[in-house]
C-alpha cells in the first residue's frame, strides 16, 4: 500500500460515496409516512443527511484539485510539500470517514426501533408491509456497501500509518448491533500476527476467530440471563481439514458478526429448551471441513429444540417482530435476540463474498447452520491492485 493507490481509492470514495448516500436518503424518504415519521426513522435521515452533506461539501472542496493528474499547479509545488498536502489530505479525509462511521453506529437500533413502533401503529391495520420488507433488504444492502468500503479504506489508511504494525488493532466486534468502542470499524479483533490487507486477512486463524465469537456470544448470554451459566462450544475438524490450524482468506469482522449471531441464538435455543434451571447444557459443536474446489464450511450444530419462526430473509423479518416489539428497544447495547436481524444479516455477509448461509431444523432435537465461505484469493488480488 503507497500513497497513490491510497489517494485512488480516496478519489474514488470522494466520488462514489456521496451517491450512495444520496440513494439511502432517496429509499429513507419513499417510506410510508408513518414509518418515516416516527422518532428513530427521523434520526436515521437527519443522521444520513448530515452525512451526504459533509461528504457533498468535501467532495466540491477545492483543495481536492491537488488529487487531479493532470493540474499543472502540481509540478509546481515541491516534492517536499506535495507529500505532505497528500498526507494531510488524506488524514482529513480518514477523520471525516471516521466521523461519519461513529454517527451511523446506531443505524441497525434505530431501525428496529422505528419498526416496532410503527408495527404496534399498525396492529389494529392490515396494511401490506411488502414495502417495508423491500426497503429493509435494498437498505441494509446498500448500508452494508458503505460499510465495507469505508472500513477498507479507513483500515488501509491505518495500515499506512502504521507500517510498523503487522495488524489491524484489536477491538471489540463490531458486530451490529451490539455497540463497539469508537475507532472499531469493520475491525475485529484479530490475533496479533494476522497480517491483514484493509479489512481482509488472507491468512486468518478459522478456529480463534470462532473462540473469539464463542467468548462475544457467551458473554452476551450470561449478562442476558445473569445467573445461568451458558453452554460450552466444542470445534471439531473434519479430517480433509487436518489437525492443523485452518487458515483461511475471509474479513473476519464479518465472520466475526456470522459466528457472533449463530452462536448467540445456539445458546439462547439450547438454554431455554432445556429449562433455565439446569447447570450444564449440550454442547454446541462447530465443524469445520472443506470442499473439493477449496471452500470452506463450518457447520454450527445445537441441541436447542429447533423452531419453526427462524427468519432468514428479510421477508419474514416483519412477521417476527410482530410478535416481539417490546424488546427491541432502545438503549440495550448488547442484546442477545428481539431485532429480528441477526440471521438476515449474516446470510447477506455470507453472500456478499459468495458464500451462504442455510439453516436445517429437526423438530424436537435442534438446528444446524452451515456456512460456506469462497476462497477470497480473486477479492484480495483485486483489492492489492488498487
Ligand atoms: N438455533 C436456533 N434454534 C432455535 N430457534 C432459532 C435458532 N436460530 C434462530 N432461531 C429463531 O429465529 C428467530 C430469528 O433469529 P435472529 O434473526 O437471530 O433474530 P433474534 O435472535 O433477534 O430474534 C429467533 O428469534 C428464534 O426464534
Ligand atoms: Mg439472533
Amino acid at each position: 500500500m503507497n500513497t497513490r493507490s491510497l489517494l485512488k481509492n480516496l478519489t474514488f470514495l470522494n466520488r462514489e460515496l456521496p451517491v450512495r448516500f444520496s440513494k439511502r436518503i432517496m429509499e429513507l424518504s419513499n417510506l410510508p409516512k408513518e414509518l418515516r415519521d416516527t422518532e428513530p426513522f427521523m434520526n436515521l435521515i437527519t443522521n444520513y443527511t448530515r452525512s451526504f452533506q459533509e461528504l457533498q461539501s468535501y467532495s466540491d472542496n477545492s483543495r481536492l484539485w491537488f488529487l487531479s493528474p493532470n493540474m499543472h499547479h502540481r509540478e509546481e509545488l515541491e516534492l517536499d510539500d506535495s507529500e505532505v498536502m497528500q498526507k494531510a489530505i488524506q488524514n482529513e479525509y480518514a477523520d471525516l470517514l471516521q466521523s461519519i462511521t461513529n454517527r451511523h453506529k446506531q443505524d441497525v437500533i434505530y431501525m428496529a426501533h422505528g419498526i416496532s413502533l410503527f408495527k404496534q401503529y399498525q396492529n389494529s391495520r392490515t396494511k401490506s408491509s411488502t414495502e417495508i420488507q423491500h426497503f429493509l433488504s435494498s437498505f441494509n444492502r446498500g448500508r452494508l456497501g458503505i460499510r465495507i468500503m469505508v472500513g477498507h479504506h479507513l483500515a488501509l489508511q491505518h495500515q499506512f500509518n502504521n507500517p510498523s504494525l503487522a495488524s489491524s488493532p484489536s477491538f471489540a466486534s463490531s458486530s451490529e448491533p451490539s455497540s463497539a468502542p469508537s475507532s472499531a470499524y469493520l475491525s475485529t479483533p484479530s490475533s496479533a500476527h494476522s497480517v491483514r490487507i484493509g479489512i481482509i486477512e488472507p491468512q486468518c486463524d478459522i478456529e480463534a476467530l470462532i473462540q473469539k465469537a464463542t467468548q462475544s456470544a457467551q458473554f452476551v448470554f450470561f449478562q442476558h440471563y445473569n445467573t445461568v451459566f451458558p453452554p460450552n462450544v466444542h470445534i471439531e475438524h473434519a479430517k480433509e481439514v487436518g489437525g492443523r490450524r485452518v487458515r483461511f482468506p475471509v474479513v473476519p469482522a464479518l465472520l466475526h458478526h456470522i459466528l457472533f449471531e449463530l452462536l448467540k441464538n445456539s445458546m439462547r435455543a439450547t438454554a431455554e429448551f432445556h429449562g433455565l434451571d439446569k447447570t450444564s447444557y449440550p454442547d454446541i459443536e462447530v465443524k469445520l471441513s472443506s470442499s473439493a474446489n477449496g471452500d470452506l464450511n463450518i457447520q454450527i450444530k445445537d441441541q436447542g429444540g429447533a423452531s419453526n419462526t427462524i427468519c432468514i430473509d428479510f421477508p419474514s423479518i416483519m412477521g417476527a417482530m410482530e410478535k416481539k416489539p417490546e424488546k427491541a428497544a432502545m438503549g440495550e447495547n448488547l442484546p442477545l435476540c428481539g431485532f429480528g436481524f441477526g440471521l438476515a444479516t449474516s446470510r447477506m455477509y455470507a453472500r456478499l463474498f459468495g458464500g451462504d448461509l442455510t439453516l436445517r431444523s429437526i423438530t424436537g432435537i435442534g438446528t444446524e447452520a452451515n456456512v460456506q465461505l469462497r476462497r477470497l484469493e480473486d477479492q484480495i488480488e483485486q483489492f492489492h491492485d488498487k
